[in-house]
Order: C-alpha cells, then structure tokens, then sequence
C-alpha cells in the first residue's frame, strides 16, 4: 500500500482519471496522439490518480476469432506500456480481470431503460444503415453492443472516477454514465460520482491515407509499431496532388504535412514551410516524413516487440494492476449491494 498512488488516494488531494482502449484492431499513430499521449501525459503530474485499463469485454462486441482477440488485447497492453505508462504510478488492468465491474454491470442494467440504450448514437447508427440497407434495423446488433454503454458506466462509476478522457465520440457515454449514476443515487442514497469528460481540444485528429481521419473502419491507418519497410510502404500511399516537384505547394491542405508537424520538431517544420514555397517533390516529403516518424517509434517498437514476446510480463503486471483496482472495487461493490438490499 506504500506506492505513491495509494499515498495520493488516501490524502485525497488529486482526482481520479480513468480511461480504457479496446482491443479492436491495430493501434494507429491517430490512437496515440488523440487518446495515448494525452492520457500519458495527464497521468504524469500529481494533479490525477490515473486508472487506465484495457477495455477487453467491449473489444468483444466485435471479436470472434479467439487468437486474434488475444492478441489484439495483449497489443493494447504493450502499447501503453511501450509508450511510457509507470504501473507503479497507474493502476493498470484489464478489464475482465476485475470481475467486480460486471456485477455493476448487471445492477445499472437494471436501472438502465431501454429506451435509453435505443437513443445511444452508436446503435442508432447501425439501426440508421439497416434502415437505409433495408436490412431488418438490429441486423449485426448484439447485446453486447446493444448494452456497451451500461458496461462503460460500470467502468468509470466502479473507481468513483472524476475525470474521462475521451474522443469527441465518447461524450454522450459519459453523459449515459452519469444519469445513471443519478438514478442510483436517487434511488439508493448518495454512491456514485458523477463523471465529467475532458475533451483534447487541441489535439489535432490525425489525417489518414485518404485524407479522411485515420480509423480502423476506414483502413487508412498507419499502425504505430510498423517495420521501417512497412512504415516507409504506408507513406508512399499517403494521397497527393499531381503538381511537378518545382512548383510552390501549400502546407494547408497537405496531409504529409499535417503528420509531419506533428512529429517533427520546430526548426524542422519551419525548415519544411520554406521548402514547400520553394517547391518540393512529394517523394522528397515522404522519405523525410518517414525519418521523422521512425526516429519517434524506434524505440518504442523494441519495447513493444520485446513485450508481446513476452506475454508473461504482460500478464504479470495487468494482473499486479487488477489487484490494485480490486482492493479499491471489492469494498465498493460490497457497499453497493448492501445498499442494494442483498
Ligand atoms: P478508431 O477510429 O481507429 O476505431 P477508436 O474509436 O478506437 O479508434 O479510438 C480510440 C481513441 O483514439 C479515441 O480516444 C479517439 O478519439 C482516438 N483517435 C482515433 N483516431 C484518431 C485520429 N485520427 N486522430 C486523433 N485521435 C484519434
Ligand atoms: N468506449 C471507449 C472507446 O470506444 C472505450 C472505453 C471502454 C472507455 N470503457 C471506457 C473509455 C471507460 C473511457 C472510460 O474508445
């Protein structure tokens, strides 16, 4: 109990954040500088008892084939861990390690209407394509998607957290979590916290090959731990126009030059401009963007490599995180159900 975020819990000073990753496809450079580098560094000040987790039971709404969903969920773990994250400072876990957070689940879907799952955006979208598809609405819809916001309000209500970093996408869970929260608590007494989000404002959404905003779901990603060779292979697809090298080009609209300024470093960008004025190749641009973009990952990706070779470190230090997070929502739940009637 002597690690320094046991001391932090304990004076209260600092406010818990918590936020998880699920294991749903290859981490992109995009996952970390929305979502990674940001929840880094708030976790990195004495102003957050952070509380970070790999969100494996909702990476499974969209898993079936086992070995992938093992190494997917392995894949987060090793990002994180790659990219700096201290499990001394951070309790860090997975997700189904704690089963205390899915014995909320059961309880919040029973305050939960379902009429207010139907308004949740995700399953609203599906519905909407089905609609439009003239497929029958809950077509593809499981009810693990269907109750994927219910899981995500026992995630953040379970560690009483204060603070959710989220994507702009993420808000409305957050304000799901919180009324039920509110129904809890005006139903069985004062419990629950009530989260609020925090929004990377400035955080620049990642432009993907396409131009379009680097996802999963539109294949336009360029996964952070590639292989030199692969790395420099997703580059050279990154979209361009058809101007002569010669030609004067605008830093603006240029996706080359939106990765690049996030990687490169502040003589460099200026040194860049210049030479978009003077006119530059595009192959040019690419070979430097992939040096500025290897030079950030080369480490990480030997740590990364040397850990998914070694699932047993991982296990080792989610499951010494599970314990962390259980001495926290052991006794909660245990007051929940009490307050519960149990
Ligand atoms: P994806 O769109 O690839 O499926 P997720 O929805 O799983 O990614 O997002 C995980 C986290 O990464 C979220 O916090 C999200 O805001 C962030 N993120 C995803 N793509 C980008 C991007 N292109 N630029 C900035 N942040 C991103
Ligand atoms: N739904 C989040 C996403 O898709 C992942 C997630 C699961 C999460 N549980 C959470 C995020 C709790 C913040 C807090 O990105």
């Amino acid at each position: 109990m002597s690690s320094p975020f046991f001391i932090f819990l304990e004076v209260e000073k600092v406010k818990t954040i918590l936020t998880g990753i699920k294991p749903t496809g290859e981490i992109h450079l995009g996952n970390y500088m929305g979502a990674i580098k940001p929840a880094l560094e708030l976790a990195q000040g004495n102003d957050y008892a952070p509380v970070y987790f790999v969100a494996d039971y909702h990476g499974l709404t969209k898993q079936t084939d086992a070995a992938e969903f093992k190494r997917l969920s392995y894949g987060v773990a090793a990002t994180w861990l790659a990219l700096g994250l201290d499990p001394e400072q951070v309790i860090f876990y997975r997700q189904s390690d704690v089963q205390e957070i899915f014995e909320l689940n059961w309880i919040l879907s029973c305050l939960s209407s379902k009429g207010l799952m139907n308004r949740a955006h995700a399953y609203k979208a599906i519905v909407d394509e089905n609609r439009l598809a003239g497929r029958e609405q809950d077509h593809g819809v499981n009810m693990g998607l269907f109750n994927y916001p219910i899981l995500m309000a026992a995630d953040i209500l379970m560690f009483k957290t204060e603070v959710v970093p989220v994507g702009k996408d993420q808000i409305q869970h957050i304000e799901i979590a919180r009324d039920l929260a509110e129904s809890f608590n005006h139903q069985y007494g004062e419990t629950f916290v009530l989260p609020e989000f925090i929004i990377q404002e400035d955080t620049a959404v990642l432009p993907g090959l396409d131009g379009r905003k680097m996802s999963k779901s539109y294949g336009n990603t360029i996964p952070l731990f590639e292989d030199p060779a692969k790395l420099q292979k997703h580059i050279n697809k990154i979209k361009t126009d058809s101007l002569p090298p010669e030609a004067p080009k605008d830093t603006e609209n240029s996706i080359l030059f939106m990765l690049y300024k996030e990687f490169a470093t502040d003589v460099e960008i200026a040194e860049m401009k210049e030479r978009y004025a003077d006119g530059i190749g595009w192959g040019e641009v690419k070979r430097d963007l992939f040096e500025v973009i290897n030079r950030f990952i080369e480490e990480p990706r030997e740590k990364y490599k040397e850990l998914m070779a070694s699932p047993a470190t991982i296990d080792r230090i989610l499951k010494e995180g599970a314990e962390k997070a259980r001495t926290i929502s052991r006794p909660f739940l245990k007051e929940i159900k009490d307050k519960v009637g149990f």
